[in-house]
């Protein structure tokens, strides 16, 4: 898979009911930081169930760069020895992450906390992406940019300075990849760093901080107790450990939305992370009457997982918050998949921020769903999707601007269509669910290489 290979179209065709059991990948978010922390740890690191996707491959690479000695195992069992806090070197190469903003964002907060100087660069989704919001920070505590393209993007070279500065810092948006960073450079700082949100968004930052032998406190803030303030004692030694990796709620929606949308479908997903500030898509399913089990709920590797059973399900529009995005963030197209099924109007409220992942995720899912005949609209930032109860047309093509979960979305979409949905291209489908398609096959799914015939 490389952003310089020839795209790949793909085509899903509505079939009969999805049967079976299934384990997700691992979790992207934690199989970015595992590696990371590994990095930055003194001793061994041990991690199980690793998502082996190209954006963690890039991760991994970038790590090993910096210095750490990265084994693979087996099947997503990697071992890492690490450098610790401070004892990073600067990599002979460019940092290419690929199509991989949480890696290459993470990253920028490490080496921006380091003495250390290194450039990143990625693919043509990667190059668009802002990453003014990680530097506005770091430069505060002390990273130097050396050179940039246009707009704060990369490609770009940051120089870290011997030791961070401490700071407060507000984020401007809720967004986990900002506080990470912020984080991540104020491991290397003589004093507390805290940072404050206004939305509660992904935790497992402070969680692994926490799991390493960090000292980190979170407590609620803002209107209604929603925030967070995380506050991070700096400089403390940080000690490679076991690190098990659950199956990620945001891979495992594709399979779970298309049990719910072809009929007659029963399909069990295993192990699944049900981590509060990630379950915001099950809840609003269950809002819209999906038949959704949480079954043999148990902790693995310090969160709580579930097996949940999905049936196939009559679906009906609901309102979602905008308070609820950060805990959804990237399970919208999915979503507005899933709405196009329902009976009625889904307003998705306040989803600017989906202008601004790997691809400009508002105007690609209008796109999508204006190419299979589903009734929509985009309302400032809110996104609306109407359904009549029964499949869409289909017979669309899907333009998907590089981006894994567009071309997940609406392959999912294409098996209960009443004609067969082509996406332009399935290769970036390999940067967080390799095994997306086979996995999808082993249910029953008809998806194929080519354009509809
Ligand atoms: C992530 C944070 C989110 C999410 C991304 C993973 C993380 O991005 O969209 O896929 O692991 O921290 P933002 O921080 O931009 O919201």
């Amino acid at each position: 898979m490389s952003h310089d290979s020839e795209p790949q179209p793909v085509t899903a065709h509505p079939a009969g009911p999805l049967t079976g059991a299934l384990k997700p990948p691992g979790d992207k978010s934690i199989s970015h930081r595992a590696m990371i922390f590994g990095l930055l740890s003194v001793g061994e690191t041990r991690v199980e169930g690793l998502l082996e996707g190209d954006d963690v491959l890039r991760t991994a690479a970038a790590v090993k760069a910096l210095g750490a000695q990265v084994t693979r195992e087996g099947e997503g069992r990697w071992r890492i020895v690490g450098v610790g806090i401070g004892g990073m070197q600067d990599p002979d190469g460019v940092l290419d992450f690929g199509n991989a903003g949480t890696g290459s964002r993470l990253m920028m907060g490490v080496v921006g906390g380091q003495p250390v100087t290194a450039t990143f660069d990625g693919d043509a989704s990667l190059r668009k992406r802002p990453m003014r919001r990680i530097l506005d920070p770091i430069l505060k505590m002390g990273a130097e940019v050396v050179s940039e393209a246009e707009g704060g993007r990369v490609p770009l070279t940051l120089r870290g300075p011997r030791e961070a500065i401490p700071i407060r810092y507000e984020l401007p948006v809720a967004s986990a990849q900002i506080k990470s960073a912020v984080l991540l450079a104020g491991l290397n700082a003589p004093g507390t760093t805290t940072v404050i949100e206004k939305a509660a968004s992904r935790d497992h930052t402070e969680r692994m901080l926490r799991l390493f032998g960090a000292d980190v406190s979170v407590t609620p803030s803002g209107e209604g107790g929603h925030g967070r303030t995380v506050t991070l004692t700096g400089q403390p030694t940080l000690r490679g450990t076991d690190v098990i990796v659950p199956a990620d709620p945001s891979s495992a929606a594709f399979p779970l939305v298309a049990a719910l949308i072809v009929p007659g479908s029963e399909v069990i997903l295993r192990g699944v992370m049900m981590n509060p500030l990630r379950t915001g898509l099950i809840t609003t399913l269950i809002e819209m009457g999906a038949d959704i089990e949480r079954l043999d709920e148990r902790e693995e590797g310090g969160e709580t997982v579930a097996d949940l059973r999905v049936r196939a399900s009559r679906l009906r529009g609901v309102d979602v918050p905008a308070e609820r995005a950060p805990s959804m963030i990237d399970e919208y197209p999915i979503l507005a998949v899933a709405a196009a099924f329902a009976e009625g109007t889904t307003r998705m409220n306040g989803l600017h921020e989906l202008r601004v992942k790997e691809s400009d995720r508002l105007a690609a899912v209008a796109a999508g769903l204006a190419a299979n005949g589903v009734g929509h609209d985009i309302e400032g930032d809110d996104l609306i999707v109407t359904g009549n109860g029964g499949p869409p047309a289909g017979g669309g093509t899907v333009a998907t601007h590089l981006d894994h979960r567009i071309a997940m979305a609406f392959l999912v979409m294409g098996l209960a269509t009443r004609k067969p949905v082509t996406v332009d291209d399935g290769a970036m489908i390999a940067t967080s669910f390799p095994s997306f398609r086979p996995t999808m096959l082993a249910l029953g799914a008809r998806i194929e290489d080519g354009a509809a015939a």
